[in-house]
């Protein structure tokens, strides 16, 4: 492990203005992603839209890296360039989902636990050799009747911390996501114990395993109120609470914390983005790891002629970055929303 290798990468992944753009949906999600623009879900189809996004003028502006799937790692644009080729070009550090997605947790009905460990030390070794700088491991933590149960939460966090400590010795920089579903109909307040207890479980599991934190980005949920509660809390609520909790269970030696959009609408996950960075100063910067938020737009105006509206959608995308980083520094603002 290079630790002065993981920290400077890490750092770069914060970089003040940019964030991270999250297009490593699997086979499953992208069909669900194309099916909303009534477009197969092939090989070929994955690509162009892929290569749309990553060659968009001026990524690198706003997006310091992309999380890819192992097939978008692998592949070429139309003209044969590898697209780890044109993200280096760009400054955009290629990034890799690594986990096998969530599964039931046996004894525990409801609730899941991310799978993936078997065979990670040689995929990450293949990885590293491919160009991926920093990798991605996602796990679900579910609020309900009676959940989560600590069974889930510990389970999750051991899986996370292995991960991450395998990540750190083939040279590569773990994000560690450990997300708190907006389904249900609960409080912000039960969404804020949640989150608190999580990260302070997964932190604990982080120590255990030896990771080192000033070489890990952790990719944090909102504290919300759930999708179904009657009660939304306003943005600047939203803020402060989940301000409030990172400060509580995050330590200072993080080099940053990025968001998930988990389901926002693409301008409220950038309203609240801003919100909290004008509570600032903070021990980290707070940045975006957006997937739909980032992409929705864009994958809306791509679906009504793909390759063809190649340009078009390029600046949509080119235009939530834009306000996404804007809001990385707390100065985004509707002017900033408008001017396009
Ligand atoms: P969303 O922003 O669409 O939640 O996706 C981010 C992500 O990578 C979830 O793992």
């Amino acid at each position: 492990m290079n630790a002065e290798q993981l920290i400077s990468t890490a750092q770069a992944m914060v970089a003040e203005g940019r964030g991270i753009l999250a297009i490593d949906e699997s086979h499953g999600t992208i069909k669900k992603r194309f099916d909303l623009i009534n477009l197969e879900s092939n090989e070929d189809n994955r690509r162009d839209y892929r290569q749309m996004l990553l060659t968009t003028e001026g990524l690198g502006e706003h997006i310091s890296g992309a999380i890819l799937f192992d097939e978008t790692l692998r592949q070429k644009t139309r003209d044969g360039v590898s697209l780890v080729e044109v993200m280096n070009k760009a400054g955009v550090l290629p990034g890799i989902k690594v986990d096998k997605g969530a599964h039931e947790l046996a004894g525990h009905p409801g609730e899941k636990v991310t799978e993936g460990l078997d065979g990670l030390r040689e995929r990450l070794a293949e990885y590293a050799k491919l160009g991926a700088k920093f990798a991605k491991w996602r796990a679900v933590i579910t609020i309900g009747d009676g959940m989560p149960t600590s069974a889930c939460v510990e389970a999750n966090s051991h899986a996370l911390a292995r991960y991450a400590a395998l990540c750190q010795e083939a040279g590569i920089v773990p994000m560690v996501e450990p997300e708190v579903l907006m389904d249900g109909n609960h409080t912000i307040e039960e969404c804020y114990e949640v989150t608190e207890a999580t990260l302070r479980s997964l932190f604990t599991a982080l120590y255990e395993q030896n990771v080192l934190l000033e070489g890990t980005i952790l990719k944090a949920s909102m504290v919300v109120s759930g999708a179904d509660c009657a009660e939304q809390a306003p943005i600047e609520e939203v803020a402060e609470a989940t301000v409030s909790c990172l400060r509580n269970a995050v330590p200072a030696s993080i080099p940053g914390i990025v968001f998930l959009s988990g389901g926002q609408s693409d301008i409220l996950a950038t309203q609240h983005l801003n919100a909290m960075n004008q509570l600032g100063p903070h021990p980290w910067p707070l940045s975006f790891s957006y997937g739909r938020a980032l992409q929705h737009a864009a994958l809306m105006t791509w679906g009504e002629a793909p390759v063809e509206n190649d340009k078009k959608a390029q600046a949509v995308l080119a235009h939530r970055a834009k306000c996404n980083g804007y809001a990385a520094m707390g100065r985004y603002s509707d002017e900033v929303e408008s001017a396009k």
